[in-house]
């Protein structure tokens, strides 16, 4: 098998869905323009040079529907020759499309594949516009279309994770989040145009555009107290609120990955291999457990140690699953998510394992870390899992 390379990985802010800046920018044209950037941002690299884009998304309808992996990379203006496909494992999808787009390039099928991620969460709701579950396998296998929120209560009780470790978890997010915004270390954001619409004197509405260069769901003011005075929001005496739950956001991410070969022709250097990744199944009634079956796997099948690697970025689905995966995991909490997580940045969905990617590429330079794991939970009850090389 070739090495994949990736040579470039950004991402748009991530904004909260209907109150947030892209909650008026269609999903097309936060995808077109990251995947754009993805070119431009590679030396010497065009349009033409990329074979496919593959595009996690978790909710692939309407706005972001038909095939936006395809739709979205017209727009951008690839060449009719330049594929495009959509990839959907709810919150690895993103992940997913790389590790296909990697694999092509592995396997000696490409020379330079996109991969990337997209979800409007404003223009389609989690469980998309009109749900039609098999009326017969929602009573005998009801758990697989159980709300999320309801598997992260299952998570907190059949594991005792309290509400307090849940809040602490959140507020710590919060607070390496507001650190890393304020000390500008999210290099691995685009500043991405969003539209509005103003009204005008006459009472008519002109679109306008402008520059949204931060994650806006983070909340530099949080404390452990008012965190603790939210009311749970998915059961009578749970303990998941909207504080220590990820938030709804719209986001693209994009990652271009090619052979050794591309990346001497182009002379470039690159910022990561792609060696490895993984997925597993649970119980989806605690889907939440997903990363800590997906991460020992990954080892397993990397012939690598847990303390071999040296940061993790792990989704912040919610608090109770994700800090539940981390203590069960034995993993040093300051390796973990160390510019925060989805509590405080958000999680788009789809776009979440191409998100991640991209910060996890950006964090692994900046502290100097050989090797990275990007790992998340999965509704349906799975997990998935990938190891990357930071390139000398
Ligand atoms: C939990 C959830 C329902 C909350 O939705 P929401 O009400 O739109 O959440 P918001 O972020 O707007 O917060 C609502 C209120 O909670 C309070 N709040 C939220 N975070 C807070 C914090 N860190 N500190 C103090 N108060 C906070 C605020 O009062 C806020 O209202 P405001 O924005 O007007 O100040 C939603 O985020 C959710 O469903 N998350 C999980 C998504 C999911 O399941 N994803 C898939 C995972 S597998």
């Amino acid at each position: 098998m070739r090495d994949a390379y990736i040579v470039t990985s950004i991402r748009t802010p991530g904004c909260k869905r209907n109150k947030g800046a892209f909650k008026d920018t269609r999903p097309e044209d936060l995808l077109s323009f990251i995947l754009t950037e993805g070119v431009e941002k590679t030396k010497n690299m065009e349009k033409k040079d990329v074979e496919d884009i593959m595009i996690g998304c978790s909710f692939p309808e309407a706005e972001q529907g038909l095939n936006i992996g395809r739709i979205a990379s017209q727009i951008a203006g690839f060449p009719v020759d330049v594929t495009g496909a959509t990839v959907n494992r709810f919150c690895a999808s993103g992940l997913e499309a790389i590790a296909q787009a990697a694999l092509r390039v592995m396997a000696g099928w490409s020379d330079i594949v996109i991969g990337g991620g997209l979800e409007s969460m404003t223009y389609v709701p989690m469980g998309g516009n009109l749900p039609r579950p098999h009326p017969e396998y929602t009573q005998k296998l009801a758990d697989l279309y159980a709300s999320m929120g309801i598997t992260a209560e299952n998570v907190a009780h059949r594991y005792n994770v309290s509400r307090e470790s849940q809040d602490e978890f959140a507020y710590q997010s919060q607070m390496k989040a507001a650190e890393a915004k304020s000390k500008n270390l999210y290099k691995e954001i685009v500043p991405t145009p969003a539209a509005r619409y103003v009204e005008q004197e006459d009472g008519t509405y002109k679109k306008e555009t402008f520059l949204q260069d931060f994650d806006d769901g983070i909340r530099e003011g949080t404390t452990l107290e008012g965190l603790a005075n939210l009311n749970p929001v998915f059961a009578a005496g749970g303990t998941v609120t909207a504080g220590n739950a990820s938030q709804m956001t719209d986001g693209a991410a994009a990652t271009v990955i090619m052979s050794e070969d591309e990346v001497k022709a182009l002379g470039l250097k690159p910022i990561a291999k792609f060696k490895s990744y993984t997925t597993v199944g649970c119980k989806p009634d605690e889907m939440g457990i997903g990363p800590k079956l997906a991460i020992p796997k990954l080892m397993k099948l990397a012939a690598m140690d847990l303390k071999d690697v040296g940061l993790f970025e792990i989704n912040e689905a919610f608090a109770s699953q994700a800090l539940y995966c981390i203590n069960e995991l034995g993993i040093d909490k300051q390796n973990v998510n160390i510019h925060g997580g989805a509590i405080a940045l958000g999680h788009p969905l789809g776009c979440t394992g191409a998100k991640l990617c991209a910060t996890l590429l950006n964090n692994m330079q900046e502290r100097g870390v050989k090797y990275g794991v990007e790992s998340m939970c999965i509704g349906g009850g799975m997990g998935a899992a990938a190891l990357f090389e930071l390139c000398e």
